[in-house]
């Protein structure tokens, strides 16, 4: 990972929350609110549920297994008023994600937030991994988000509110060798958010329902471990500067409505969300800011 690469930012990034981010601010934020946090039983999944619960939404929490999840469940709890429930839910499952939004809607009502956080990052490179498993991670980053969704859209449609925040991550946004089910399957969640967005747009629904999809920051953890080498791990370790809780508490914030300027776009959570407002959803978008997109060479526009 050479930094001259890619460039460094001038400007500074946070590592943690603070200032509109902080805990303090974010007290009663989602409050009488129902989200859904995907891949809560570890991580930054983890982190989000806690950030939600402590903004007062109740929470429902999925991930492979019930167990899994019980820490995080006893930290949401400790938020007063706060109802949490674990489910145990492949995301990849039609079956079994459509009978545990199910279940969750009989428990808490419709859903008003849903958080797609669950994904693998396989790190290998093509020739050294099956078809199948590539096809694995997309399914998990991919289809599994889509899936949870569709569960929700018409519901959010039909009462004209709701919020969708997906993980993506940086490397949607680069092509690095090693991740080409990881970096494809995270593009698609960029797109996907985008255009989701612009539906909503079109139907004059966009201030009110709202979607993001976020790169974290580089969060130390098993996912990273999981599949590198010792002497990876010692190499790469310093670029991981960002605590779990960043993501969280932003996801916190902008399901609150606080950043809408920022709906349909990416975003980096360490950068400084009200500063990049402050530049407006028009401007934005009209440059095509946070976004994906294809440079051509000058005279050349995307026509369609
Ligand atoms: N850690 C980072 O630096 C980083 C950077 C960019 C993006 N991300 C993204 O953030 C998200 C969380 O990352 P993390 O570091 O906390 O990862 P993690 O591996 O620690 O946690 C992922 C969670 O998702 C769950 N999960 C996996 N497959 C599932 C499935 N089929 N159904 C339900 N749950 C499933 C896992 O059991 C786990 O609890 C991922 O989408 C990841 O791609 C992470």
């Amino acid at each position: 990972m050479d930094p001259k690469q890619f460039g460094s930012s001038t400007l500074p990034y946070r590592h943690e929350p603070t200032g509109p981010l902080a805990d303090e601010c974010l007290v009663g934020a989602n409050k009488g609110r129902l989200a859904v946090v995907t891949g809560a039983g570890r991580g930054i999944g983890q982190a989000i549920a806690i950030a939600l619960a402590k903004s007062s939404a109740n929470v429902a929490i999925l991930d492979l297994s019930v167990e899994s999840q019980e820490e995080t469940k006893l930290a949401c709890q400790k938020f007063e008023g706060v109802k949490v429930e674990a489910y145990k839910c492949d995301i990849t499952d039609v079956q079994a994600v459509r009978a545990t939004f199910a279940a969750i809607d009989r428990a808490f009502g419709p859903v008003d937030i849903l958080v797609n956080n669950a994904g693998v990052a396989h790190g290998k490179l093509a020739f050294e991994e099956t078809f199948e498993n590539f096809w694995k991670a997309i399914e998990i980053n991919f289809k599994g988000t889509m899936l949870c969704i569709y569960e929700v859209l018409q519901s959010m449609r039909e009462r004209k509110s709701g919020c969708i925040i997906n993980m993506a991550s940086r490397a949607a946004t680069v092509d690095m060798p090693g991740g080409v089910s990881y970096n494809s399957s995270k593009a698609a969640v960029v797109r996907a958010t985008a255009s989701l967005q612009e539906e909503f747009e079109q139907e004059g629904l966009g201030q009110n329902l709202h979607t993001y999809c976020l790169h974290p920051g580089g969060v130390w953890g098993a996912m990273v471990t999981e599949n590198t080498t010792p002497e990876v791990q010692q190499q790469i370790r310093p670029i991981f500067k960002d605590v779990p809780e960043l993501c969280g508490n932003t996801i916190a914030y902008l399901a609150s409505g606080r950043a809408k300027e920022l709906r349909g776009h990416y975003f980096d959570c360490r950068q400084e969300i009200e500063r990049v407002c402050s530049f407006g959803y028009k401007t934005l978008r009209d440059y095509g800011l946070y976004n994906l997109g294809v440079k051509f060479l000058p005279g050349y526009e995307n026509e369609p």
